[in-house]
């Protein structure tokens, strides 16, 4: 199969492709999705295909309004106030489904769905004319970094889906937040740019916030929980702020070139500028954020490269889907283990 770079004028080549059953890779706000019609089993199967994802992980379901959320989800209070609050945008809201809606394909047989309302007006569109809501996981092969550019999901899936929506890069960069409202606890199941603080202002009550660790026989209650995610090929390492001076020198010891990915201020105080090899996460943690799988995919296509270190960020709300997403590509790794005596 040829796998098609789309333009925003040639939405109504993805809209048909969606029709007949094919996978469209979309762009949103956090990362590029993997499309199909929801209500399309057989299409909804192909996307864990061309993905190699367990097919027991659910699927989130993308809607173009909160109104098509009744085709499928039970809303209540809550939702409705986190929609108003939050849609279109970064957050995904896990709600009881409508009996016999949807197929386990999409729900991985649990009795809940999620569901999203993408910030990209392209996407929304392709949602609206093809008058179905789409499932989308991200766009890329399973275990890789998520894509933040449609070049991204072509190097992944070309050859396996009908073609890409390119919208350019996706601006916030790391997946939503995910939240389970089908508890008597709002629960955040996946941090994201929309902190449990935001929420719990916005719902008046608690939010718990504790992510726990699943196992791997476990029925989980956060299915993706239990499968290692955003793993690049390279082995990759935390750095923290006071561990740069001693990160570097263990750097430049190493025969073989490393990689490595900071911030501006970083890059100047220890002199690195301009040099091959570094990876600028911007200027700040927001930025970093939206460069990180980009870099991760860099260092992963040099074949010289075999370590990559990465600035972790400082503990808070803000920053946890940034350190949480680089936790989980570096397996928990921290440079500590390499440049300790
Ligand atoms: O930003 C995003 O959310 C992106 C863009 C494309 O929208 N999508 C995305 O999808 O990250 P995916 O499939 O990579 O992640 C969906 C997460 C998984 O961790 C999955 O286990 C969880 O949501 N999930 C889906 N349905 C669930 C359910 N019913 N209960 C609990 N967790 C669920
Ligand atoms: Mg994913």
């Amino acid at each position: 199969m040829e796998t098609k770079i789309w333009k925003a004028d040639e939405l109504p080549a993805a809209v048909r492709a969606i029709k007949r059953g094919g996978l469209v890779a979309f762009p949103t706000e956090t990362v590029y999705g993997l499309g199909a019609d929801a209500f399309n089993e057989q299409a909804v199967g192909k996307v864990y295909a061309a993905k190699g994802r367990p097919s027991d992980n659910p699927l989130i379901v993308h809607v173009a309004d909160p109104e098509q959320v009744e085709r499928f989800a039970k809303k209540n209070t809550w939702s409705d106030k986190l929609m108003q609050a939050f849609w279109p945008g970064p957050l995904t809201m896990i709600l009881p489904v409508q009996p016999g809606a949807l197929s386990a394909t999409v729900t991985g047989g649990l009795d809940t769905v999620a569901v999203r309302m993408p910030d990209n007006d392209l996407t929304r569109a392709l949602i609206r004319d093809a008058d179905t809501p789409l499932v989308g996981p991200s766009a890329n092969t399973s275990g890789r970094p998520s894509p933040t550019i449609a070049q991204h999901v072509y190097h992944d899936l070309h050859g396996k889906i009908s073609g890409i929506l390119d919208g350019g890069s996706t601006r916030i960069g790391v997946e939503s937040t995910v939240i389970d409202l089908s508890t008597d606890v709002p629960t955040v199941l996946r941090p994201g740019k929309i902190t449990p603080e935001a929420i719990a202002d916005v719902l008046g009550v608690p939010v718990e916030a504790g992510q726990h660790a699943v196992k791997a026989d476990e029925v989980p209650k956060a299915p993706g929980m239990k499968y290692r995610h955003y793993a690049p090929d390279k082995d990759v390492y935390m750095v923290e702020r006071d561990e740069w001076t001693q990160a570097i020198i263990w750097a430049q010891s190493q025969l073989a070139p490393v990689g490595l990915m900071l911030t501006n201020d970083l890059i100047l105080e220890h002199q690195l500028a301009g040099m091959d090899f570094v990876w600028s996460l911007g200027p700040d943690a927001q930025s970093a954020a939206a460069k990180l799988f980009a870099g991760l995919r860099f260092f992963d296509e040099k074949p010289d490269v075999q370590t990559i270190l990465v600035a972790k960020m400082p503990e808070t709300s803000e920053n946890a889907a940034y350190n949480n997403r680089l936790n989980k590509a570096a397996g928990g790794q921290d440079v500590s283990s390499l440049i300790a005596d």
